[in-house]
């Protein structure tokens, strides 16, 4: 690839539309220059999560409020959100089952250590979708991910989990690995970091059976913790058999298959689990499960739970290293009985499903039309554009694709044409609130930045 472009597209040019859309995105936020430009007072690096900080624009604007798939900012602009606060609000802002279910909670007290009679319903509901008979409920997707593999170690006696390099599935220490020139290394970004790593995991790449079979064969892999199809990096899909092979080669190691639903529950109502007739040992499910209010799930089939009462009947009692004091709190158990009987269904799931196909043809249909060399990749309701060709086949290629000062130019100029796309890669999450003409408003905007990135390239070159 020509050293002076990125994505195909001249540096100068990106830098040039960089920093047009920059001057336009203060000119259109004034009030949240004024309140928040310079960092929010008493928040380090000026906001309450640092993560706030990781989108395009120069200072982060501040929402008066969101509804459906349309969210507003102080400054009176408002936006089709495709973002969803990065999947936790994909059913929408403000779903009203959960609305009306938050309102019915709240003045009977919020959280008491002990179940309510939603939890009845909640843990009924959760194994008849998902095919697992036994659940536990705690805060984040982190979290349940941290307490399943803990569980995986415990009955499995192995030390090890194995990761898909280029994975994420939270801030779960033992994930936090990736390969470099073939080996396993700590994530270089990794803050305070105190151990190696690579005693706790192995790394391979996604769709490599042989390199799957062949850190199996090491006999010390607890489990394999994977999302179903990677969604953290620039989106690589899994190749025909590939979870055939993933499932007969863990059960022939006697390692645990953990499947991390908590992107691809984009897929359908049972996630891509179901939709796709996978068998995991462990499954967790985090973000969008309770409509926005913190809550995850992490189940498993009987087989585990045997085993695990197998060996807390051999382990003295207290300090299990799992549960967190406000974990299936009364507020989020009420939310989540809302959020899967009336909003989770499978007529949201169809009308996502056909409007994300109509989305993603469209942004095909620009890239071909201006001749990128891009392409667009989908799991159900979760479209991304790619600024690269693909498909992709492993993480590797995935964090090759990336181009992030082409994507940044990109995010904050279809901010300003009304559309929030995903800040961390380029993700857009299609609701059952989402409009035919959000989406069509979405593809004439994508249209008008590619054009102003790529029109007259021959005379830029
Ligand atoms: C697949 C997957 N698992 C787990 C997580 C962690 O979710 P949370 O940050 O809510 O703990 C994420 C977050 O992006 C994710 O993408």
């Amino acid at each position: 690839m020509n050293a002076d472009t990125l994505g195909g597209i001249p540096l100068q040019r990106i830098a040039a539309v960089f920093a047009a859309e920059r001057e336009s995105y203060v000119s259109l936020h004034p009030r949240s220059l004024a309140l928040a430009g310079q960092g929010i007072a008493g928040f380090y690096q000026g906001v309450p999560m640092h993560w706030m900080r990781d989108w395009s624009m120069p200072y982060p604007f501040l929402v008066e409020s969101a509804r459906g798939a349309v969210l507003h900012d102080v400054d009176g602009n408002a936006y089709d959100d495709f973002c969803l606060g990065d999947t936790g609000s994909m059913f929408g802002h403000s779903p009203p089952p959960v609305v009306a279910a938050i309102e019915r909670q709240a003045g009977k007290g919020l959280t008491y250590m002990l179940p309510t009679e939603d939890a009845l319903e909640v843990g009924r509901l959760l194994a008849e979708r998902f095919g697992l008979p036994h659940w536990q409920v705690a805060t984040t997707a982190t979290d349940a991910n941290r307490f399943a593999l803990r569980v995986a170690r415990a009955v499995t006696g192995r030390p090890k989990v194995l990761v898909f390099n280029g994975c994420y599935h939270g801030t779960v220490d033992e994930t936090f690995l990736r390969l470099a020139n073939g080996r396993a290394v700590n994530r270089p970004g990794l803050l305070g970091q105190a151990t190696d790593l690579t005693q706790l995991a192995r790394v391979v790449e996604f769709n490599d059976v042989p390199a799957l079979q062949a850190a199996l064969a090491h006999g010390d892999v607890a489990c394999v913790i994977a999302e179903p199809v990677m969604t953290n990096s620039c989106m690589v899909l899994p190749e025909p058999g590939f979870h055939d092979e993933l499932r007969r080669l863990t059960r022939q190691a006697g390692t645990l298959l953990l499947i991390d639903e908590t992107h691809s529950i984009s897929t359908g109502p049972g996630g891509y689990t179901r939709a796709h007739g996978l068998e995991p040992d462990l499954f967790v499910l985090g973000k969008p499960v309770a409509g926005g209010v913190p809550a995850s799930v992490w189940g498993f089939t009987d087989e585990v739970a045997r085993r695990l009462d197998a060996v807390r009947a051999q382990t003295p009692p207290g300090h299990s290293g799992m549960g967190t004091t406000l974990s299936a709190n009364a507020l989020s158990l009420a939310a989540m009985r809302a959020t899967l009987e009336q909003v989770m269904t499978p007529a949201a799931y169809a009308h996502m499903e056909a409007l994300a196909e109509r989305l993603a043809a469209g942004l095909q249909a620009v890239v071909d039309q201006y001749e990128v060399a891009w392409h667009v990749a989908r799991v159900g309701a979760r479209v991304e554009f790619i600024c690269a060709p693909g498909p992709l086949h492993n993480g590797t290629e995935a964090e090759a694709a990336h181009a992030p000062a082409l994507e940044q130019a990109i995010h904050i100029a279809l901010l300003n044409r009304g559309c929030l796309i995903a800040p961390f890669h380029n993700m857009m999450l299609v609701s059952p609130v989402t409009s035919p003409a959000q989406v069509e408003k979405l593809v004439r905007a994508f249209e008008s930045v590619v054009a102003s990135l790529a029109l007259d390239l021959d005379s830029w070159q």
